[in-house]
């Protein structure tokens, strides 16, 4: 559905976007993920035809982002960083006039607002439509851009930080609603929350400093950045070094570390990728006669990995 292959974007000198390459399928809802400054807004802007890239290409439904802008801007709905609304307008004409600026024809959109709020709940309570939309909670803001870009029902929603600022019960409100729009669409979203996009998003594409470092579904990403498998021993009854030679025999081991932890002594196991030593290792602590207080298993998680990358972004800049 959206192929995008080497897509660079310098603004001057700053390089926002550093050759990115990604594929999304039809009716997926992919998840943008990065830390402030990563280059998600630019990504998805370029996507949607708001701004040229520097070089690259980008397709949507065998489409050029760059040369065929009409028929991308058909098929795409976008709802920006910052909803651009009309605070003295009321909701059911600012959706109105937004669908005149599509050209539909009075009848068209009239049933094309209908659609859109429907699908958005805004529908409740029954005055929400004539409501005047600096009167609205930013909650009900959202869902306002939100309709605005479903107007012309396309085949693409590209949302950027759809919740930001949100209360968690609107979020919570703001994820259902996009979880349910990806029944019929595809979905792509940005967000600076791991969390948020983990339960949403089929996909993560997670992006630093305007390159892709990771992606892949959220089960893939964590194998992909847990890295080797580590337990944690804490055991006495022998010298730490002897002990700590022990465990290094076990198959599948490839480094012990020892330290000390009042009287007991602490070995750090490092296995191979996938191994779960914990079996093995318990047997051996068993068979020496060794007396055992801790034995556990570290995985490194999706959000160790993602904050220790942003904070490598920080660092850097
Ligand atoms: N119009 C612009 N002119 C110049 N530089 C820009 C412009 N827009 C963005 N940048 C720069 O490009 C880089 C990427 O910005 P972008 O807005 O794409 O990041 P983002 O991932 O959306 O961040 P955020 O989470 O803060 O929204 C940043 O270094 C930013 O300062
Ligand atoms: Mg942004």
């Amino acid at each position: 559905m959206i192929d995008v292959k080497h897509l660079t974007k310098y603004y001057g000198r700053t390089l926002a976007v550093d050759d990115i390459s990604f594929h999304i399928d039809a009716g997926s809802v992919v998840g943008f993920l990065g830390p402030n400054g990563a280059g998600k807004s630019t990504t998805l802007r370029i996507l949607t035809c708001f701004m040229p890239a520097t070089s690259g290409s980008a397709t949507i439904a065998g489409y050029d982002v760059f040369k065929q802008s009409l028929q991308i801007r058909g098929m795409v709905g976008y709802m920006p960083e910052n909803v651009p609304l009309y605070p003295e307008m009321r909701v059911r004409e600012y959706l109105m006039f937004r669908a005149a600026l599509r050209g539909m024809k009075s009848k068209q959109r009239s049933l094309a607002v209908d659609r859109a709020a429907e699908k958005c709940w805004l529908v409740k309570p029954e005055d929400m439509m004539r409501r005047r939309i600096d009167q609205l909670s930013r909650g009900y803001r959202q869902r306002v851009g939100l309709a605005d870009c479903l107007l012309h029902d396309p085949k693409v929603l590209v949302l950027d930080e759809p919740t930001i600022g949100l209360d968690p019960a609107q979020v919570r409100e703001m994820r259902n609603l996009i979880r349910s729009l990806g029944e019929e669409h595809t979905v792509i979203l940005s967000s600076h929350i791991l969390a948020e996009v983990e339960q949403l998003c089929g996909k993560l594409i997670i992006i630093s400093g305007g390159k892709i470092v990771a992606q892949g579904t959220p089960d893939e990403l964590r194998r992909q950045v847990s890295g080797p498998s580590r337990v944690i021993v804490e055991l006495r009854g022998g010298q730490a070094e002897q002990m700590a030679k022990a465990v290094a025999d076990v198959d599948g081991v490839r480094d012990v570390q020892h330290s000390r932890a009042g009287n007991w002594t602490r070995l750090t196991v490092q296995g191979a990728e996938d191994a779960d030593l914990r079996q093995d290792v318990a047997d051996l602590v068993a068979a020496k006669g060794y007396h055992l207080r801790e034995l556990r298993r570290e995985i490194g998680s999706l959000e160790d990995f993602f904050v220790q990358m942003t904070y490598e972004q920080i660092t850097r800049d």
